[in-house]
């Protein structure tokens, strides 16, 4: 049996991925370097209904300096985040002399407009290069991770914040005990902790189990999260589901009492109440991912049997939970395709398949492309029209395995 990092209650374990890599540990093709592995499994906490894993990564593992990822590599996100800015803006930013703190801001994507509407501001984020990037678009960056004394640290010297924001990063973290504890002693009074992540239930329903990997520790729902801020003295007071990332889920929390919750926290339980409450239906879910995993196989072993041509389009971190659960070598997709310059000349983690900027990817074009970025499918798509327009067809696995 396994406790709940949030609860300490019974966490049953529903699916086992196996032995995989750090997501984000690209590999220097060049270099001897070895690779950790650890063993990815997914839990459901009955107590309070956390999806969660039961081995944790150490954060200096997951989030070093050289760390790959740039959030600014989408345009739909870049209009998302300058919309999220926008709406920060004219809502609990508009008071007299606001402050502003971001936890893992990255290269600046939502900061560098918060920057630019002239806000006090502070970013806090461990990944150098991504904080060289925001810094050098006029954002205010602290290195290192924000836990209980950078809350305390960042109030001493700067006064109390009215809003402390986070996205894609708050689900990453184990110590959310700390997290919380940061954010009570720098909030003002009044003051709100938003944050946003990928939502289980959307996880759930459409099967997109290449969502599970070492960063995303925690698998956020409405329930779990409203039970999580109980705990550390914060109330839920809304919620927002967002389209990006094939469905995420804004979470506003304030400390305990200071503000009446909206309908939508109450109506977004009743919707889990029908389908996220029961073990059977994340054993179900392991299930199909077996059942998709094995049809992803089967399908480039027989393109490969007929002589087709395929590669792959986008080194997301979800294609570690994919190649390395499936199997899937330089044998059955030869390269990756994907735009972020850190992440080019480089292997995938585990899996080791050689990732090449897009330019190779119509040169010649392939017969077929797996898009493991299928959250950017609409951008990348539009994008690379011409390969369609070459006959090329895209190969997606989920909701399950299908060809476009
Ligand atoms: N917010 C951006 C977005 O939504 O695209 C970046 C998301 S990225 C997946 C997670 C970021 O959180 C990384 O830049 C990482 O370095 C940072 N991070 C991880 N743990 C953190 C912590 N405890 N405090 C601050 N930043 C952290
Ligand atoms: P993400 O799913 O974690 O946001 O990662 C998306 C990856 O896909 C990232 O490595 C950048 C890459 N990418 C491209 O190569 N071309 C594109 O047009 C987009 C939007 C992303
Ligand atoms: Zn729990």
């Amino acid at each position: 049996m396994t406790n709940c990092r949030i609860c300490g209650g019974n966490v049953r374990e529903f699916f086992d991925f196996g032995r995989q890599p750090v997501s984000d540990a690209f590999i220097d093709p060049s270099g001897g370097e070895t690779e950790f592995f650890y063993q990815l499994a997914v839990g459901y906490c009955t107590a309070c209904a956390m999806v969660q894993q039961l081995k944790e990564v150490s954060r200096d593992r997951m989030f070093p300096a050289d760390y790959p990822y740039r959030s600014s590599g989408s345009a739909v996100m870049r209009e998302h985040f300058a919309a999220t800015a926008d709406r920060f803006l004219a809502t609990e930013l508009a008071g007299d002399d606001p402050f502003y703190v971001e936890i893992g801001c990255n290269d600046g994507i939502l900061l560098g407009a918060i920057s630019r509407a002239g806000v006090r501001h502070l970013g806090v984020d461990p990944a150098e290069g991504a904080v060289e990037v925001a810094r050098a678009h006029g954002c205010r960056v602290r290195d290192g991770f924000f836990e209980a004394a950078t809350g305390v640290g960042i109030r001493a010297a700067e006064g109390p914040a009215q809003l402390i924001f986070s996205a894609n990063t708050i689900s990453h973290i184990g110590y959310i005990d700390s997290i919380f504890a940061g954010a009570d002693a720098l909030l003002a009074p009044g003051g709100v902790f938003v944050f946003e992540d990928r939502y289980v239930g959307d996880i759930i329903e459409n099967t997109y189990f290449d969502q599970v990997y070492d960063e995303h520790f925690y698998l956020f729902g409405v329930r779990s999260v409203r039970n999580m801020a109980r705990r550390f003295g914060f109330d839920l007071v809304d919620v927002e589901h967002l389209p990006v990332h094939g469905g995420a889920m804004r979470y506003t929390t304030a400390r305990a009492g200071e503000r009446v919750p909206t309908d939508a926290v109450g109506d977004w339980l009743a919707v889990e109440e029908k389908g996220l409450t029961e073990l059977s239906v994340y054993e179900e879910f392991g299930a199909r991912v077996e059942t998709n995993s094995r049809a992803l196989v089967e399908l480039l072993t027989s393109l490969r049997a007929e002589g087709r041509s395929v590669v792959g389009y986008g080194a997301t971190s979800k294609s570690a939970t994919v190649t390395n659960y499936c199997g899937i070598g330089p044998e059955l997709i030869p390269f990756i395709c994907d735009s972020t310059p850190e992440k080019q000349g480089r292997l995938t983690p585990g899996s080791r398949i050689p990732i090449l900027p897009p330019a190779a990817f119509s040169d010649p074009y392939p017969d077929y492309a797996v898009l493991f970025a299928w959250n950017h499918a609409a951008e990348i798509m539009a994008k690379e029209r011409a390969f369609r327009e070459a006959d090329g067809r895209w190969i997606l696995y989920v909701p399950d395995v299908h060809i476009v």
